[in-house]
């Protein structure tokens, strides 16, 4: 995987498969103490303790469709390349969140990539789903949330090309001025 957006597309796809109505992506750069944090919290059906302790292990997966699963171990392959942990905790019936934490300034350290687009592509791909989207640069930040979105366009769906279109400026600007500032 070239891209954490890459690997943040995997775990929310995984609180997706897993039912949540409510995904909570946060990434977060602090120059002051080098690191870079990603945290990804999903509402969905959650994993047993036996399971959890297992599913860092690429045989493990509940997919049907091929008999590994990489998602989880590629990324923790990634933040551990970066001198940098990863943290899973999950409660049946309740949801899952994983973080993770990396040297920023790491040689190792794969790129951000391209949040916006990764952020567009979730919500166009689940309109029925919430988003909420943060983050921050030191003490600057900034935050989509999709039920605020709802709120204003009342009955059109979250995926409408105008509404899209509007998601991706506010997107954009926004991810922009952080990274200027
Ligand atoms: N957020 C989650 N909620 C519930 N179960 C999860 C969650 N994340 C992972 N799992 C379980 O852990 C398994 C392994 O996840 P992982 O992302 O490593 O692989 P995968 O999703 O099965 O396949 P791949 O990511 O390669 O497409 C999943 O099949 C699923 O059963
Ligand atoms: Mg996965």
């Amino acid at each position: 995987m070239e891209d954490i957006s890459l690997h943040i597309l995997d775990v929310a796809e995984n609180g997706i498969m897993a039912g949540a109505d409510l995904i909570r992506i946060s990434v977060e750069e602090n120059s002051s103490g080098d690191r870079l944090t990603v945290a990804i919290e999903d509402n969905g059906r959650g994993m047993s303790p036996e399971f959890l302790k297992s599913v860092l292990d690429p045989f493990v997966t509940t997919r049907k469709t091929r008999k590994v699963g990489l998602g989880l171990s590629l990324f923790q392959q990634s933040v551990q390349e970066a001198e940098g942990e990863m943290n899973i905790t999950s409660k049946p019936g309740v949801g899952t969140t994983l973080n993770a934490t990396m040297k920023r300034s790491h040689i190792d350290r794969k790129p951000l990539g391209d949040l916006a687009g990764t952020m567009l592509c979730l919500i166009e791909g689940n309109a029925d789903i919430d988003f909420v989207f943060d983050y921050s640069v030191d003490d600057r930040s900034y935050c989509l949330d999709t039920r605020e979105i709802r709120c204003v366009i009342e009955d059109i769906p979250l995926n409408h090309p105008s509404v899209i279109r509007l998601i991706r400026d506010n997107l954009i600007t926004g991810m922009k001025e952080i990274n200027q500032a």
